[in-house]
């Protein structure tokens, strides 16, 4: 019986038609890493099956523990997100959407997440019936994560994002864009689980850890982010989730393979904000 569950987790792959042979040797240590390959959204660049394929192939060559995801913004892109979600399934990768999945004794509960902003500056129902609507999907995904939270019955849960549910990791982008790089909405169903710790994307130039009201950690593992950071590293975080004689509130604040947070610089062209993350 395991006593500890090593999670590897990256957001933010983008994976474009000229991807193929690129991810297999940054991917390649991950099998002695850890135990879970967490993907947090953005799998692809323009949510193409062609971009599906490829990344299908490079996981499957290369990856050789279970594989569990979300889908990003951008895998909607192109309209074609249940086809890409068909053809990363059936390369064997679970991608939850309002789901949830067991993996070594570790409950995994995702959803995509959505924008809307956070704390007193969350975006509110109120007015025209566009803002209305762009607050339901914030709210039918908090109600998809907190449904698929509410099968798991392990002691240690794990919830899988694209966007952030905390202004703590998004922060080092432009203020200005805040609101779209996630919202406190979804917040509210992992701090009553609750969870033990929290994987998202999209925010490529934020920060790698914050923390939900509660104190849960959550981690910020766009992969331009951690290569910014830890340039030297595999491209993926690894956290490690005891399983056994530890209680929830032991969970180690830093991934063990990596030192304390730090914010990392932000790179010029993250001023600018050329494009959605
Ligand atoms: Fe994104
Ligand atoms: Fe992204």
């Amino acid at each position: 019986m395991k006593q500890t569950v090593r999670l590897a987790a990256v957001g933010d792959l983008h994976v474009k038609k000229t991807s193929q042979g690129l991810l297999q040797p940054l991917l390649a240590p991950v099998n002695e890493m850890a135990d879970v390959l967490l993907l947090l959204g953005d799998l692809t660049d323009y949510g193409l099956p062609e971009e599906a394929q490829i990344l299908a192939k490079e996981l499957t060559t290369v990856v050789r523990i279970p594989i569990v995801g979300v889908l990003g913004n951008h895998d909607y892109e192109s309209g074609q997100h249940t086809e890409v979600c068909r053809i990363l399934t059936e390369a064997g990768i679970k991608l939850l959407d309002g789901e949830a999945v067991e993996i070594h004794g570790v409950g995994f509960a995702g959803a995509k997440g959505f924008a809307g902003g956070f704390g007193r500056g969350t975006l509110g129902a109120w007015g025209e019936p566009g803002m209305k609507r762009f607050v339901q999907e914030a709210l039918d995904e908090a109600l998809k994560l907190e449904s698929a939270l509410a099968r798991l019955r392990t002691p240690r849960r794990i919830a899988l994002l694209h966007y952030s549910p905390v202004r703590g990791t998004v922060e080092g982008e432009p203020l200005e864009i805040y609101p779209f790089l996630g919202t406190s909405r979804m917040e509210e169903p992992l701090n009553r689980y609750p969870v033990d710790a929290v994987f998202h994307g999209h925010a490529h130039h934020g920060s790698l850890e914050g923390r939900t009201s509660t104190g849960i950690p959550v981690y910020n593992v766009a992969l331009p982010l951690l290569r910014s950071s830890f340039p030297e590293r595999p491209p993926f975080r690894v956290v490690e989730i005891p399983l056994e004689g530890s209680s929830r509130e032991e969970l180690p604040r830093s991934g063990t393979e990596l030192p304390p947070a730090s914010r990392p610089p932000v790179p010029e062209q993250g001023v600018a904000a050329p494009r959605p993350s």
